[in-house]
């Protein structure tokens, strides 16, 4: 099984970048995370990594990864007017989990909608770090 994660604009900063909002960890500790709960659950999932602050490479990367049969995307401040991104995750075909590590729907209320989640199967929000493992399980127990 291969499930792609991919991170949008300005993730590249977490552990650095408005800490009440995101949490301490570095999207580093994150993958690591995410790559040792794969291991711990002893399952053949293989995991994908990307991040871009380019609208373009992250759409690149959804057309070329097409045969992947899950994705676990945050977009970022993309989430919020990327119809562009959004067809893309819509012709993706497998599962695909968005995951904000704030809850974007009790900030500003530009925030408040995701255009990109509309595509996706499930929106994990407001749980920092945690949210990510929490799509990882979700996606495994739902490809199996
Ligand atoms: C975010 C929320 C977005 O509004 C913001 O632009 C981000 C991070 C989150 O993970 O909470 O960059 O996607």
């Amino acid at each position: 099984m291969i499930i792609l994660v991919i991170n949008g604009p300005n993730l590249n900063m977490l552990g650095q970048r408005d800490k009440e909002h995101y949490g301490e960890k570095t999207l580093d500790e994150i993958k690591q995370m995410l790559q040792n709960r794969v291991n711990e659950l002893d399952i053949s999932v293989k995991l994908k990594f990307f991040q871009s602050n380019c609208e373009g490479a992250l759409i690149d990367f959804i057309q070329q990864n097409r045969e992947s049969d899950g994705l676990i995307i945050n977009p970022g401040a993309l989430s919020h007017y990327s119809y562009a991104l959004a067809d893309a995750l819509r012709d993706f075909p497998g599962r695909k989990a968005e995951v904000h590590l704030s809850d974007i729907s009790r900030r500003e209320d530009w925030r408040a909608k995701s255009v990109t989640a509309e595509a996706c199967d499930r929106i994990i929000m407001g749980k920092k770090e945690k949210g990510y493992l929490e799509a990882l399980e979700w996606m495994v127990k739902s490809i199996k």
